[in-house]
């Protein structure tokens, strides 16, 4: 595992970023629709992105899309709490107040991971069914997303995939359910194999609490199973990283 090249841009506030990682989709997401194609799009969660969606909301509410442009974005979650869709923790209802509420998408194209009712294991298990059946995998594919989003916890944790995790070796499912001991909860996330498949993954971090494990995942030696967000490598994907100078702080 060698370490990618890096793209880093810091931005001077947490509103800068959040305009640089809504710009980054547009322009994204703006290609694919006027190549007739659709964009698959998966949204991270946590504090972070909110600034961003509203952002988008904004964008998207304005009339400067060209029509139908909703109609071909998919959004998906990289992960998902073991909560239901209004439960205060769940990265959806993040996502819906801030965004999908805001703009003028089919239902169909928001693809929820159906956390809270039931056990983790079969919310897991059915996004999974879902992703086989929506990008017609056959056995040993993996998605393909246009975009993914993610964040990275202070312990440098992407997605629900935690530091000494078991998701960190998963190299077949799509989507695992780990117990996340220190939270005392289970969690629903996408695997490494399909995180690294995508066409772009785009980090998008914020504040002083994340700059010295920001300093140690960029510089120091690969350790992915105590840093995860090192095992981020998309093979022939771009990867961006997006940070505020707070966050950025302890990099040369
Ligand atoms: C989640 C996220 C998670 C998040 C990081 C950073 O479900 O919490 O997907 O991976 O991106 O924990 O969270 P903050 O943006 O709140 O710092």
């Amino acid at each position: 595992m060698s370490r990618p090249t890096r793209d880093l841009r810091a931005f001077a506030d947490p509103a800068a970023l959040a305009a640089a990682g809504a710009a980054e989709f547009f322009a994204r997401a703006l290609r694919a629709h006027a190549n007739g194609r659709i964009f698959c799009c998966a949204l991270s969660g946590g504090a972070t992105p909110s600034s961003m969606f509203r952002q988008m909301a904004e964008r998207g509410s304005l009339a400067r899309l060209p029509v139908g442009f909703w109609s071909s974005v998919h959004f998906f979650w990289g992960d998902e709490r073991d909560a239901p869709p209004d439960h205060p923790d769940s990265n959806y209802r993040l996502a819906w107040e801030a965004l999908l509420g805001r703009i003028d998408i089919p239902e169909k194209n928001i693809h929820r991971i159906r956390a809270g009712s039931g056990p983790a294991l079969a919310a897991a298990a059915a996004y999974e069914s879902e992703l086989i059946q929506f990008f017609a995998l056959h056995p040993g594919e993996f998605p393909r997303f246009d975009l993914i989003f993610l964040g990275m916890g202070d312990d440098g944790h992407v997605a629900s995939i935690f530091p000494r995790s078991e998701a960190l070796q998963e190299r077949t499912r799509l989507v695992a359910a780990p117990f996340v001991a220190k939270l005392n909860s289970y969690r629903i996330t996408l695997t490494l194999p399909v995180l690294n498949n995508a066409a772009c993954i785009i980090f998008l971090i914020q504040g002083n609490d994340k700059a010295e494990t920001l300093r140690r995942v960029l510089t120091e030696a690969l350790h992915p199973d105590q840093l995860p967000a090192q095992a981020i490598q998309p093979g022939t994907g771009e990867l961006l990283w997006l940070v505020d100078q707070a966050a950025a702080a302890a990099l040369d």
